[in-house]
């Protein structure tokens, strides 16, 4: 667990949240009912901006936090954090937060296997051909035959590569550092991502993005994959190369994928994913926080911050994650 201690002990009685494509309301009205005679303010309804020291932020619009000039704490409302990295100009002294959560973690492995399994058992093939009266029984892997490269091997990255092979999957996985995981295989470092994937039936990419991570789903990336392989990004849009994928699919090299984030969502009506018979789209739901239980990890910060604690699951912010 990261933990980082505040110097200065604050009188903050105010918290702002600052979202876009998320419903604050919840998140004040649990708030408020837990902190009690604390006030919660929405953006952009906020009375004194600069006492606000506390902010919840998802998605904040490009440098809006810098009308906060007294902000010491910001907590992301999910497990990443670019969406504040990358969009606003932080003082050295802000201290970034994200939410690390089971439910988080429980929510994607459950997505991916779905996903696999899905794919696997070619349930997309079969209702395709539903729609033509076709019956056309085809082979299928078992989930022995199977081998899953995992991109990212954090917090639920970890899990995923657990839960996986629990199952009875073959897993590896590439991260900055080498993880120690009971029976996965872990890779580390440029060097060694190509060969990390080289045998992958499914890769999966749950990579914070950072300046290092943009773009790795590249052609040459996907192209040392299996020819077959299926590629489920659940990181973030900018780590994928969109006509590289497009590309891969087209020739039959790639067998499929499945993308549940884009660089631009929601997805724009005219994207060629839409109609792309080999791309499964999903709207950013693969693991969604839930508020009953990352509440209680906002209102921990919180009081750990008021009272000059430690604050939990801080982010390295020369790290980006
Ligand atoms: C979801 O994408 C998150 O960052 O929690």
């Amino acid at each position: 667990m990261k933990v980082i201690v505040l110097q200065e002990i604050s009188s903050i009685m105010s918290i702002a949240i600052i979202f876009n494509n998320k419903d604050p309301e919840i998140w004040k009205e649990a708030l408020e009912q837990k902190l009690k005679g604390v006030t919660v303010e929405i953006y952009p309804t906020v009375e004194s901006p600069e006492e606000i020291e506390f902010i919840l932020c998802w998605k904040p619009d490009k440098g809006v936090l810098s009308q906060f000039p007294n902000t010491k704490v910001i907590q992301s409302v999910g497990a990443s954090v670019e969406h504040i990295t990358n969009t606003q100009k932080l003082n050295h002294e802000t201290v970034v937060t994200r939410i690390v959560d089971e439910n988080l973690s429980l929510d994607m492995f459950e997505f991916l296997l779905s996903s696999i399994l899905f794919k696997m058992k070619n349930f997309d093939y079969h209702s395709n051909q539903k729609q033509h009266q076709n019956w056309f029984p085809t082979n299928y892997k078992t989930i022995k035959e199977t081998t899953i490269s995992i991109l990212g091997l954090g917090e639920i990255g970890s899990f995923v590569a657990k839960e996986l092979l629990k199952i009875g999957f073959n897993v590896k996985g590439w991260s900055n550092s080498i993880k120690n995981i009971s029976g996965v295989k872990s890779f580390q470092g440029e060097e060694e991502l190509y060969h990390s994937v080289a045998d992958a039936n499914y890769l999966i990419n749950l990579l914070p993005l950072t300046l290092k991570t943009e773009n790795i789903l590249s052609k040459r990336l996907m192209s040392s994959l299996k020819k077959g392989a299926y590629i489920i990004n659940v990181g973030r849009g900018e780590h994928l190369v969109e006509e590289d994928l497009i590309e891969l699919l087209d020739s039959n090299h790639l067998s499929g994928a499945l993308l549940d984030v884009f660089r631009k969502e929601p997805l724009p009506k005219t994207h060629p994913f839409w109609k792309h018979p080999s791309i499964t789209i999903t709207p950013h739901v693969a693991s969604l926080t839930n508020v009953n239980s990352a509440i209680d990890i906002v209102i921990q910060n919180y009081n750990r911050f008021k009272n000059n604690q430690e604050l939990l699951n801080v982010v390295s912010l020369k790290k980006g994650y």
